[in-house]
């Protein structure tokens, strides 16, 4: 049990005082709260002195107790008044911190784009399937026999040097980093049965420093028709249907003899550009020719019985004199805003 507390006016206002001081001090609600229980709860001074009035004589108990009762009035109204602004403040700095600016710009995930020199491939593959050809696909690692021999290149032919092949270590695998799609050529005329359409898009690699013609890693498309009577009037009409159909109705296309071991009679292939941007001019496209009877020989076709024709061409320079980009480096450098110029078609 405590001591009885002395009800005075003195100590009523002193109670009074420290508990103002005390809630006005409190800046959040468990201050306030801690304010509370000290200044109003059950053991505070002032319900201590309320337990006295007990104890005074009858004439004093009226004065004293509206002391006491005041003075525990002012300690609540000064709690009640304080709890609201205390409330007010909290209320409004959680607000502030949930607050979400509406206005503000969302992260945004760009779209990809397809590398151009993909569209190219499968626009130009696309043709070919209109006319009912099949794509043929072949090894990036190829063997020198497919590179190189049964395409009737000689054994010292000049590009099998070094300067141009890349050859894969150990020397003795005969593994070579295929310099062209020609190889695919002999893949799909052991692989399928006469007569055989097909074109062959795909990566190619030469010994070649990058520079604005030249890239080491490169693209073509190879096509090859294998049939019974197929002679270089239909060479001549299939690329002409191509030529129309990159780069429109009036295009054409013009045959100039050279030289390949793969074909014989071998040709270099122009195309007539009529809407290029500084006025309609040739352009050097790609090669082309009847297949040497020694490819065919090479594939186990007897060439007297099978006859059939065969043409390439590099994807890279074709995106480059067709869509009038200058330096190949950019269709290398992977900058996806060079990819977006072109959107998703070629
Ligand atoms: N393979 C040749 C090259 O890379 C291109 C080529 C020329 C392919 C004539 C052919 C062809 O099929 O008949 O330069």
């Amino acid at each position: 049990m405590s001591e009885p507390t002395p009800i005075t006016e003195q100590a009523a206002a002193e109670a009074v005082a420290q508990a103002i001081q005390a809630i006005t001090a409190a800046s959040n609600s468990a201050e306030l709260r801690a304010a509370r229980t000290s200044f109003a709860g059950e053991s505070s001074p002032l319900a201590r002195m309320n337990g006295s009035l007990r104890d005074v004589p009858n004439d004093q108990k009226a004065t004293l107790g509206k002391l006491v009762g005041q003075a525990r009035g002012q300690v609540n109204a000064a709690l009640a008044a304080r709890e609201a602004e205390v409330m007010a403040a909290e209320e409004n700095a959680r607000l502030a911190s949930e607050a979400v600016d509406v206005t503000a710009v969302a992260t945004r995930w760009r779209p990809g784009a397809r590398h151009p020199i993909n569209l190219l491939m499968e626009r130009m593959s696309d043709i070919f399937i209109g006319m009912g050809w099949e794509i043929a696909e072949g090894p990036e690692l190829e063997n020198e026999w497919f590179n190189f021999d049964a395409m009737n290149f000689d054994e010292d032919h000049p590009a099998r040097a070094m300067q141009d092949t890349f050859f894969v270590e150990p020397l003795g695998s005969h593994l070579v980093l295929r310099t062209h799609t020609s190889p695919v050529q002999i893949r799909s005329l052991l692989d399928r049965p006469l007569p055989v359409f097909v074109v062959a898009p795909g990566r190619v690699y030469r010994t070649d420093e990058l520079d604005p013609t030249h890239t080491p890693v490169f693209h073509q498309i190879e096509g090859l028709a294998i049939d019974r009577g197929l002679t270089m009037a239909h060479l001549r009409g299939t690329l002409e249907h191509l030529a129309r159909s990159m780069f429109g109705e009036t295009a054409k296309i013009r045959l100039r003899p050279n030289y390949f071991p793969f074909t014989e009679p071998s040709a270099e292939m122009d195309v007539w550009q009529p809407n290029a941007k500084g006025g309609a001019r040739w352009v050097e496209w790609g090669g082309c020719g009847m297949v040497n009877a020694n490819v065919l020989r090479a594939a186990g076709i007897d060439p007297d019985e099978y006859q059939g024709f065969a043409f390439g061409m590099g994807i890279e320079r074709t995106l480059q004199f067709r869509n009038e980009m200058n330096d190949m480096r950019d269709m290398v450098e992977g900058d996806i805003r060079f990819s977006q110029q072109f959107g998703m078609v070629v």
